[in-house]
């Protein structure tokens, strides 16, 4: 059986400007998975590299919510690059893609929501073991 082979995509996030400035917020009745875990990242240096894995059941929002960054997915066939650098603006990040987090200005904070908690097990640190479970 071929394995249906899903994409990240960008996603307007919900904000409202008034005089005083923007609130944006997430509620995950709009998306198909509940928030469990938050955590953001920072680099230190533009040229570092962060990701270089995929997962196997996890379902991420990542938002950059200061400065930017961009984000490579892979899923086996399709790859592409999107630039995130707007705090209205997210990547809605299915299972089963390889992910690199490049270029981080040195103000990037980039937030990801998670369907799960932490958990190795549900990791591709090898992007030879993504691509061979990916054919099968
Ligand atoms: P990891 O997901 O491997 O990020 P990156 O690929 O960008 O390095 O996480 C880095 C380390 O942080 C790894 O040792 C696992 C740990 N970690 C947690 O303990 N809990 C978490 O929720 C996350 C995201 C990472």
């Amino acid at each position: 059986m071929m394995m249906k082979l899903n994409f990240p995509k960008l996603i307007n996030i919900n904000n409202i400007p008034d005089e005083r400035g923007h609130i944006y917020f997430l509620d995950d009745r709009e998306y198909n998975f509940e928030f469990k875990r938050i955590y953001y990242l920072t680099s230190k240096d533009v040229n570092i590299v962060r990701g270089d894995h995929a997962h196997l059941n996890l379902k991420q929002i990542f938002i950059c919510i200061h400065g930017s960054c961009e984000i490579y997915f892979d899923n086996s066939i399709k790859k592409e690059t999107f630039l995130l650098s707007s705090k209205a603006e997210g990547l809605f990040v299915p299972p089963k893609v390889w992910r690199e987090v490049r270029k981080m200005t040195n103000d990037c904070v980039l937030l990801v929501l998670a369907s799960s908690y932490y958990d190795e097990n549900d990791y591709f640190r090898s992007y030879q073991d993504y691509v061979n479970f990916m054919k099968v």
